[in-house]
């Protein structure tokens, strides 16, 4: 056996040991509040289908014109041969949607997030980067450091700490934070933020990845959910792949910074654009969004439902933490909810501190009252 396989092996075993070894559950159909996994229908309380828009009919009947018209893949990266109408339309809508001058669109939100990391870094920029943001931007934050950027993590939902960074530096620099975090499902202090920042001269940049869609009266995100009006954050990264329903990762900002992104972030000049069909379906998606029929009311309808029955107060997002601690415990108690119906996953560390384990609940805009309670009610005899 050479080494690689030996060390793969060795990896696994401790991976194992370690009790930190995943196995994905296999959907037989879409995420549908009612679906089959591994065999067996549950309730689903997982998704980031947020809206139900992954398998709305305007949605799938958009890709599947595009998907007739222009075949299954784009045939190349954005610069070279893969930008077609339905690309420039798909950023044009996310700009407009967002309130932004432009929008650039890469195949994830992932690549969105490293991408503008890389492509914004230079020797004198100084990163703060809030210490429990997503792994992409950890990862740009990694690539701005070999491009010379000093990256400094700071405080969890802290501008005094932002505040207090700031002050001691001289010259460019970026905040970046999640603007709703994804696995406790809170907020970042974004108008604090923004104050902060200008008071400092220092750019802001807000992944609303979960914000998409899910935030805000009529779902434009995190800057809707705050008033934010006037001064906004200079760049926000939205995604195409939760509340959406389908893939991507648009990152909106001024035109010069997005016209920048489009020469200089590697994942967006250097990989293969999105299908045809994909940006077709998230242009649908967005309509849906701004339409009549919008889902974004019987979302919020959802979530304050099941916040209510939980005891939380008002709760602003669809993801819904319900707090266990021991680790054991937490996968014991998503055990006793399969049993009963529903598919809740446990969140236990590295994800979350140790100690910290959780049921991490999502809520669609398409589950029934009565998938609702009973979830609440199944959660109360744990
Ligand atoms: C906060 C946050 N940012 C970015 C991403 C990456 O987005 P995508 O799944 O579109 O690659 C995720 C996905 O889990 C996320 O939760």
């Amino acid at each position: 056996m050479n080494w690689l396989n030996q060390r793969a092996r060795q990896h696994l075993i401790d991976w194992r040991a370690a009790g930190l070894e995943r196995t994905p559950s296999v959907f037989s159909a879409g995420q549908e509040p009612v679906c089959t996994i591994d065999g067996r229908e549950y309730v689903l309380f997982s998704s980031s289908n947020y809206l139900g828009l992954a398998e709305h009919p305007e949605v799938t009947a958009a890709a599947e014109q595009a998907l007739q018209l222009f075949g299954a893949g784009s045939g190349g990266s954005r610069l070279t041969t893969g930008t077609t109408g339905l690309h420039t339309q798909v950023e044009r809508a996310f700009a407009d949607f967002l309130g932004y001058e432009d929008a650039v669109f890469f195949s994830a939100g992932f690549l969105a997030n490293t991408g503008v990391l890389q492509a914004l870094a230079g020797p004198d920029t100084l990163i703060l980067s809030d210490e429990r943001n997503h792994a992409s931007i950890i990862d740009g934050c990694r690539l701005a450091k070999a491009a010379g950027a000093a990256v400094v993590v700071c405080r969890h939902r802290d501008p005094a700490h932002v505040d207090e960074l700031l002050a001691q530096h001289r010259g460019d620099a970026l905040v970046v934070t999640d603007g709703l975090f994804s696995m406790d499902g809170t907020l970042a202090p974004v108008p604090e933020l923004l104050a902060v920042c200008r008071s400092h001269g220092a750019a802001l940049m807000v992944d609303d990845a979960h914000g998409t869609g899910t935030l805000g009266a009529t779902g434009r995100g995190i800057n809707e959910h705050f008033a934010l009006d006037g001064d906004r954050p200079d760049i926000l990264v939205a995604t195409a792949s939760k509340a959406l329903g389908v893939e991507g990762g648009a990152v909106a900002a001024s035109a010069p910074v997005a016209a920048l992104l489009r020469q200089k972030a590697r994942t967006f000049v250097y990989s293969t654009s999105s299908t045809p069909a994909t940006c077709a379906a998230v242009v649908a998606a967005l309509g849906v969004v701004e339409g009549e029929g919008s889902p974004v009311k019987a979302l919020h309808r959802n979530i304050a439902r099941l916040t209510e029955h939980l005891g939380m107060g008002q709760w602003p997002s669809p993801i819904i933490p319900v707090p266990v601690g021991d680790e054991a415990r937490a996968v014991q108690a998503a055990d006793t909810l399969r049993q009963a119906g529903f598919f809740v996953p446990a969140i236990r560390w590295p994800t979350v501190p140790r100690g910290a384990a959780m049921l991490r609940v999502t809520v669609m805009a398409t589950h029934t009252d009565e998938q609702i309670d009973g979830l609440a009610h199944a959660i109360s005899q744990l």
